[in-house]
Formats: structure tokens, C-alpha cells, sequence
């Protein structure tokens, strides 16, 4: 544990000191093959499963989301003020549910030097076969297997817990930029109403907006939102049904009356993604893989003068949100 003591340290930091994060994501990688003996070598890993509400990614793509480095710090950072603030409510042990762990339970790992198992208990939850062993494999240890609640091969988009009312703090991060192909919003919609009320979410929000995109001549990309397409966090999603397994959960359609000074200089219209992880910790524009603007239309190709674009976000096999202009 002592290494990963010291790689939490840089995790935890109110600070980004970046020569010390890229040293603590190489140790940490380092660190999780080691532990699992996991060989990257093999095929196996690079299995996706195809879900009816999304895709889970395989084995190795969920090793390298550990190399997204302000994405795995802030997420640390912020899983644990969130287990701070329920300590502070008087709740004890916090128990988090972490759907998607991956095959390290990634994001709560370099906490459990932090924190005894009287106050943290996990309880896991992976689809992917070569994951979930091999996350097993990481809480077979005797540092590790006393913070170990429950540990589940399902399918968290359809997964029904035996005692919901248990949970403090749910966890997830199963998405891409723009919330595409990933079940990040399937799996909230199924497990959140489930939940006590005072149960946290994290990520605390995920919010889409159009945006009108500009690259820059040296690398850099500008993004302005122009209208708010989507919100997932515990309010915006107080009044929406549960997940129905029929395909029949529906967003609204969002509409923008967009006009060209919208677009002026810009050279793509898209969908850019912000994340607020909880407490002090977000992830803003092009910080992570995950706030990426997506592009989804040339400007130049787009009737001139008033146009009418509409937005739908769309659950299932490949969940994302639909563009159109007319
Ligand atoms: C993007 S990876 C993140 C892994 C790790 N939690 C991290 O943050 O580094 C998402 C993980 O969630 C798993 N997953 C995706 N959809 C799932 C589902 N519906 N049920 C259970 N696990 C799922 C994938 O197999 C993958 O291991």
C-alpha cells in the first residue's frame, strides 16, 4: 500500500503540479499491472461487450483510462470528498456502489490507505468477464479484502439491488465525450432511483451543450455553448421515469433557433461535454478525453441565415445525442 499511499498524495493535491501527476499515473499504472499480473498482451482483453443499452469497453481500454490524468485525479479527488461529506452527516461505514469498476476499481483504490474498512465499504459492479476476475483478483489480498462488501458480474444498466437503502454514494464512469456509446446515463437512470435520497452521485452532473467549435491554427480548440442540450445529475433527473427496459425512456427533443453570428468563426457545430465530479472537483473543456468537444456538423455546410437545429439524446445499443438542421 505504501506506494500507493504516496501516489494518492499527488491524487489528493489541491494543486496540479503536472511533472508529479504524469510521475504518480506511470507509478499507478505500474503499480495496478503488477498487483493483478495482468499481460497486456493478451487478445482477450481487448473484448468490448455489447450491451443493449451501450458499450463496455474491453479490459485493456479501461487500463488506459487511467493514463486520462486529470480525469483519474479529479475523480479520486472527488470520490473522496464525497466519502468526507457523508462521514460528516454521522454516516459510518460510507458505502459506496461502484458500477463499472473496471478491472483496478480504478478510482477508489488509491483511497483505501485513506480511510479504515469501519468507514469504507465497496460493493463492485463489471459486466466484462476478464474485469471483473481480474478485480477479484485485486481484493483477494489481504490489504484490500477487508474493504470488500459485494462483488457482482451484472449489468448495472438492468441490475436490481437486494438493499438499495444501503448505499451512501454511487459511482460511475462509464462515458465518452458527449455521453456516446457508454451506458453512463442507462446506468444512472436504472440505479439512482434506487437509492435512499441522500445517496450521492458521482459524477454530481454531466451537462451537453451545443457548441460552435474553432481549431486554431497551433493545436488549440475553442468551444462557446450556445444552448444547454442535456443534464444528468440527481435534480435533473428527479422528475424522469426510471430506465424502462422496452426501449420506450425518452429525452425531450430540444430545439435552437441558430443564426449565423452563432457561428461566426467557428468551424464546426457540435456538443460539448462538462463534468462536476462533486465537492470542488469538475472537468471542463479539453481537460480530459471525456470533455472533448465532439464535432458533428461542418459550419460551412449549413443552410446561411436562421436555421432550426434539434437535439434528442437517445438510450440504447449506441445511447448519444442526435443533431439535426432544418
Ligand atoms: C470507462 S471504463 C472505467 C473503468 C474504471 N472505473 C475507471 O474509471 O478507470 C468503464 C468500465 O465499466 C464497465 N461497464 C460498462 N458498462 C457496464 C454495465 N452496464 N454494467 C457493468 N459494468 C459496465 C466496463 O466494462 C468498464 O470496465
Amino acid at each position: 500500500m505504501n506506494n500507493l499511499r504516496d501516489i494518492a498524495t499527488v491524487f489528493l493535491a489541491d494543486e496540479v503540479d503536472f511533472a508529479e501527476l504524469y510521475q504518480a499515473i506511470d507509478d499507478f499504472r505500474v503499480c495496478l499491472l503488477d498487483l493483478t499480473q495482468l499481460g497486456l498482451d493478451d487478445d482477450s482483453l481487448r473484448n468490448d461487450v455489447h450491451l443493449s443499452e451501450g458499450l463496455a469497453i474491453g479490459t485493456e481500454w479501461a487500463v488506459r483510462c487511467v493514463d486520462d490524468i486529470l480525469r483519474t485525479k479529479r475523480f479520486v479527488k472527488g470520490l473522496a470528498e464525497a466519502i468526507d461529506y457523508q462521514l460528516n452527516q454521522g454516516l459510518k461505514p460510507i458505502e459506496l456502489l461502484y458500477a463499472g469498476s473496471g478491472p483496478f476499481a480504478t478510482l477508489a483504490l488509491p483511497l483505501l490507505f485513506r480511510y479504515s474498512p469501519e468507514e469504507l465499504q465497496l460493493t463492485l459492479v463489471e459486466i466484462n468477464e476478464v474485469s471483473f476476475k481480474t478485480v477479484r483478483r485485486v481484493f483477494e489480498g489481504d490489504d484490500f479484502r477487508p474493504y470488500l462488501r459485494a462483488l457482482y458480474q451484472a449489468d448495472a444498466t438492468t441490475l436490481q439491488l437486494n438493499d438499495p437503502e444501503r448505499y451512501d454514494i454511487l459511482l460511475s464512469e462509464t462515458m465518452q465525450y458527449a455521453l456516446q456509446k457508454e451506458p453512463q446515463v442507462a446506468i444512472t437512470l436504472n440505479l439512482l432511483p434506487q437509492l435512499r435520497e441522500d445517496a450521492l452521485l458521482i459524477p454530481a452532473e454531466i451537462s451537453l451543450h451545443l457548441a460552435a467549435i474553432e481549431y486554431g491554427s497551433t493545436g488549440t480548440v475553442k468551444s462557446r455553448a450556445l444552448a444547454e442540450l442535456l443534464v444528468i445529475s440527481r435534480k435533473a433527473l428527479s422528475g424522469h421515469p426510471p430506465l424502462l427496459q422496452d426501449g420506450a425512456t425518452q429525452f425531450p427533443m430540444i430545439e435552437h433557433q441558430l443564426v449565423d453570428e452563432d457561428i461566426a468563426n467557428a468551424h464546426k457545430l457540435g456538443i460539448s461535454t462538462t463534468i462536476k465530479i462533486f465537492g470542488t472537483q469538475s472537468l471542463g473543456l479539453n481537460e480530459s478525453g471525456l470533455t472533448i468537444p465532439k464535432a458533428v456538423f461542418n459550419t460551412d455546410s449549413l443552410p446561411v441565415g436562421r436555421k432550426m437545429i434539434s437535439a434528442q439524446y437517445h438510450l440504447g445499443a449506441v445511447p448519444g445525442m442526435i443533431l439535426t438542421v432544418t
